[in-house]
């Protein structure tokens, strides 16, 4: 089966740089037909790409040679192990997310994929979650795998004193591959040492949550290609505990792979950024700009990136400054941002009252874009199982239509563009 027009289309763009305008000009076609061939296969606008424009795109895509198509690039640096995003180059991340188009249908619910068929994945949450433990476990299942699992030390032999080294080698035994959440920064690459099966960090402490990262820039891509606009020149604020907050951490060392940024950290007095981040944010020469003024800090963003304050993670720090005017809401994007900014969160929100987290007042606005980070999760972590457990060339001749009925929509406030 050939790959689908999709990412054909969306690997061109990421190869070449360039944003849907660009590429329609390259093309000599209409942004109108170009968006068309982008859409999902079940949309009623979907429109076949002819094959004179394929074979033209093939051509361009040769005569580039000073771009060497990313699926072509060693990316051996990413495994056995998943623990940081210091593992990534841009090829290789480009590689993912490339895989990651190829999983939407699967993710979707419109095809099924059996790759992992056999194959155990043993979920190891050593601290609180919900997106990160079902989405890794979806992932697997719908790549046709089986998932066992542990949540909390109270129910793992670690409450009976058993190390790190003998927990991880024991499970190694059981499963394909391991993720594990651990409260300290560190643990999971500990975990790591004592398994020569893959160890995905789910979350270590403080310190890193490269998976998050990675969908996380996925999603900023996908929204971007809608708007006509590319990572490399954006503008990225990060806002909130910018101190503790891991997801935070891994993508501003993520966003250094890319040129031209513009990132604003915009945390209260306490909770900044820690300075060795701020030195990976800044390779390639973007400009990091601290502020604790959401007024000038949002500025001219094309992306919010709120989070949560870390209350477990805190010893004594005061929270003064994190007050009402820190929080992201309707009122503050309509008066301080430009009218298409998209607003991003790692989730969970704190909805509690005084939290001051990212405001539910948002939930029927189109540049909301949270929902569709957390859908993004599947393929992102689908791909990621696909390239450690190397199936990832098997899954294009692996994919079946699906029999049961599913919502086109899956939540009742998704905007209607989808796709778009
Ligand atoms: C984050 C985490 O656990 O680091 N959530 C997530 O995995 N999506 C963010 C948080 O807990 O605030």
């Amino acid at each position: 089966m050939q790959s689908a027009q999709q990412t054909i289309l969306r690997d061109a763009m990421r190869l070449l740089n360039l944003t849907r305008d660009a590429l329609t000009e390259r093309l000599g076609v209409s942004r109108r037909a170009l968006d068309s061939w982008l859409l999902p296969d079940n949309s009623n606008e979907h429109r076949s790409m002819p094959t004179i424009v394929e074979r033209f795109l093939a051509e361009i895509l040769s005569q580039d040679t000073k771009v060497a198509p990313a699926h072509h690039v060693s990316t051996a640096n990413w495994a056995p192990h998943l623990l940081s995003v210091e593992q990534f180059s841009r090829e290789s991340v480009e590689e993912l997310f490339r895989i990651a188009d190829i999983m939407q249908p699967v993710a979707r619910r419109q095809k099924t994929c059996r790759v992992l068929e056999g194959a155990v994945l043993a979920n190891l949450f050593f601290e609180a979650s919900t997106r990160t433990r079902i989405s890794f476990g979806a992932a697997f299942c719908r790549l046709g795998g089986s998932v066992c699992d542990t949540t909390g030390f109270t129910f793992s032999s670690m409450a009976k004193g058993e190390s790190i080294y003998d927990t991880s080698r024991v499970v190694s035994g059981y499963a394909d591959v391991i993720v594990v959440r651990h409260p300290e920064q560190g643990a999971v690459a500990e975990f790591a040492e004592a398994s020569n099966i893959p160890i995905i960090n789910g979350g270590d402490g403080p310190g890193e949550h490269p998976t998050q990262a990675l969908l996380d820039l996925y999603t900023m891509e996908r929204e971007f290609s809608r708007l006509n606009k590319l990572i490399d020149g954006s503008h990225i604020a990060l806002v909130g505990d910018l101190k503790h907050g891991r997801a935070a951490h891994s993508l501003a060392k993520l966003l250094g792979l890319y040129q031209g940024l513009k990132i604003t950290l915009l945390a209260p007095t306490g909770l900044e950024m820690p300075a060795s981040i701020l030195d990976a944010a800044s390779r390639n020469g973007n400009v990091i700009e601290c502020t604790d003024n959401l007024a000038s800090g949002l500025a001219g963003a094309d992306v919010i990136y709120a989070t949560r304050v870390q209350k477990e993670r805190m010893q004594g720090e005061v929270m003064e400054g994190y007050g009402e005017n820190f929080q992201i809401n309707l009122r503050a994007v309509d008066t301080f941002c430009k009218p298409d900014v998209i607003v991003m969160h790692p989730l969970p929100r704190d909805s509690r009252p005084g939290a001051n987290d990212l405001s539910t007042d948002l939930n029927q606005d189109p540049r909301l874009a949270i929902f569709r980070q957390t859908d993004n999760g599947v393929p992102v972590r689908m791909a990621i199982f696909a390239k450690l457990l190397g199936v990832d060339q098997q899954i294009q001749h692996s994919l079946r239509d699906i029999s049961w009925v599913h919502p086109q929509k899956l939540g009742p406030n998704d905007a209607s563009f989808d796709e778009l």
